[in-house]
C-alpha cells in the first residue's frame, strides 16, 4: 500500500454482458396471468435476458463484462489492484469476486463482494473511489452483476415480470486531484423499510435435535411494489438535489441521468420532480428489465457505445433498492 494522500479518480472504461436468451412479455404471459399491455404500461419493460443453463452463474457474465472493459483500453489484467463485485445473487455465499479475479487473470488484485441489491454498483463505485483517493490503489475494477432469475418465484406475477440478468463493469483509475471526475456522492440507508424488499432466510420449523440450531435456506424475492415505488420517487430526487447542492451545482448543469433501471414510470417521475428534460434520461429497461446491480453499468456502457455521453458531460448516477438503500454520484465524464 502506498502512503495515504488525496488524489482524484476517473472512469477509464466500461463493459457489459447479457445472456443470449431473450424472453418477451408474451412468453411470460404463457405461465403467469399477465399481459404485454399490463407490463409495458406499468413498467416500460418489453423483454428481459435470462441466464439459462445449469452450469451458468453471475461469474460468467461478470467475467465477460470485465474482459470487455479491459479490452477497450488494452489494459493488462495484472494492472488491476482491486475488484469489487456488487451482487446479491452470488454463486457462493462466501463470495464470487475471487473467481472473477482468477478467471480474468487479475492475479495482483484483491477481490471482494459487496451486497447492496440494486444500489450495489453505486456503493461499489464510491468504495472504489475511497481506495483511489487515498492513493492506496491505482486501478480498480467495479462489477455489478446479478442473476435474480434464480431468486424469483416464477409463479408470482407481481415480481417475475420485473427482473432480468446481466453484468456491467467499470475500470477506475487514480489521477491528480485536478483531473478528478467523481465530483461528489451522497449515500443513505433506512433499514426500517427492509421488509418491503427482501430475499429472506427461512429456517426449518424444527431445530437440529442435539444443538437447538435452526438451519434453512433463502426464500424467493418478496417485494411491496407500491412502497418501493413511493420510496424511490420521494427519496431519489432529494438525494440528487442534496448531492448537487453540496458542490454548488444546479440541475440545469446536468447532461445525463443514469438511474437504476427499475421502472420507466419511476425514471420519468424522478426527472419530472427535478425538472430535468426526459431526453436526458438514459433508459434501456425496455430491453432488459430490472437487472439489479448490473442495471447502471449496463445502461452507462450502452450510452457510451451509442455516443450519447461526451467528454466533460455531467452525469448523475443514482441507485436505489433493497435495504432500503439509495444514493447519488456526480461524475464529470
Ligand atoms: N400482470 C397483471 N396484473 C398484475 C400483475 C401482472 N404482472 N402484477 C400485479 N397485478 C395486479 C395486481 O394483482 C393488482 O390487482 P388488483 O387491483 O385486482 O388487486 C393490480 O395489478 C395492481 O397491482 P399493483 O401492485 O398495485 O400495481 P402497481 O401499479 O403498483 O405496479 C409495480 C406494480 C410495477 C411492481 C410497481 O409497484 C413498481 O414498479 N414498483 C417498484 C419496484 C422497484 O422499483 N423495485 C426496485 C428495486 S428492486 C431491488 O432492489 C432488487
Amino acid at each position: 500500500m502506498k502512503s495515504l494522500m488525496i488524489q482524484g479518480a476517473k472512469i477509464l472504461s466500461t463493459g457489459s454482458a447479457i445472456p443470449s436468451s431473450s424472453f418477451s412479455n408474451n412468453e411470460i404471459s404463457k405461465f403467469v396471468d399477465t399481459s404485454d399491455e399490463w407490463i409495458v404500461t406499468r413498467t416500460g419493460i418489453k423483454e428481459r435476458r435470462l441466464l439459462q443453463g445449469i452450469d451458468k452463474s453471475i461469474i460468467d457474465l461478470a467475467v465477460l463484462a470485465s474482459k470487455k472493459a479491459l479490452d477497450k483500453i488494452s489494459m493488462d489484467p495484472s494492472q488491476i489492484d482491486l475488484i469489487i463485485l456488487a451482487t446479491s445473487s452470488p454463486h457462493d455465499l462466501f463470495g464470487s469476486a475471487s473467481k472473477v479475479q482468477y478467471q480474468i487473470g487479475a492475479l495482483n488484485a484483491v477481490a471482494f463482494d459487496l451486497t447492496a441489491a440494486c444500489s450495489g454498483f453505486v456503493l461499489s463505485l464510491v468504495t472504489a473511489f475511497q481506495f483511489l483517493q487515498t492513493g492506496a490503489y491505482s486501478n480498480v475494477l467495479v462489477v455489478g452483476a446479478d442473476v435474480l432469475s434464480k431468486w424469483v418465484d416464477w409463479s408470482d406475477r407481481s415480481t417475475c415480470i420485473l427482473f432480468g440478468d446481466a453484468a456491467g463493469a467499470a475500470i477506475l483509475q487514480s489521477c491528480s486531484s485536478i483531473d478528478n471526475s467523481i465530483l461528489n456522492f451522497q449515500l443513505n440507508t433506512d433499514g426500517n423499510y427492509s421488509k418491503h424488499l427482501s430475499i429472506a432466510y427461512q429456517h426449518n420449523i424444527t431445530p437440529h435435535s442435539n444443538l437447538n440450531l435452526y438451519q434453512g435456506s433463502f426464500k424467493y424475492i418478496s417485494m411491496n411494489g407500491k412502497e418501493v415505488y413511493k420510496f424511490a420517487v420521494f427519496q431519489v430526487p432529494l438525494s440528487i438535489l442534496k448531492c448537487l447542492n453540496s458542490v454548488n451545482m444546479s440541475v440545469e448543469e446536468v447532461d445525463w441521468l443514469v438511474l437504476h433501471q427499475a421502472n420507466e414510470r419511476i425514471l420519468t417521475a424522478i426527472a419530472e420532480k427535478l425538472s430535468i428534460s426526459s431526453n436526458k434520461i438514459i433508459s434501456n429497461l425496455r430491453k432488459y428489465g430490472n437487472t439489479s446491480a448490473a442495471s447502471i453499468p449496463l445502461a452507462l456502457d450502452e450510452a457510451i457505445q451509442e455516443d450519447k455521453i461526451s467528454h466533460n458531460d455531467i452525469v448523475i448516477i443514482a441507485g436505489f433498492g433493497a435495504g432500503l438503500t439509495w444514493g447519488t454520484i456526480i461524475v464529470r465524464w
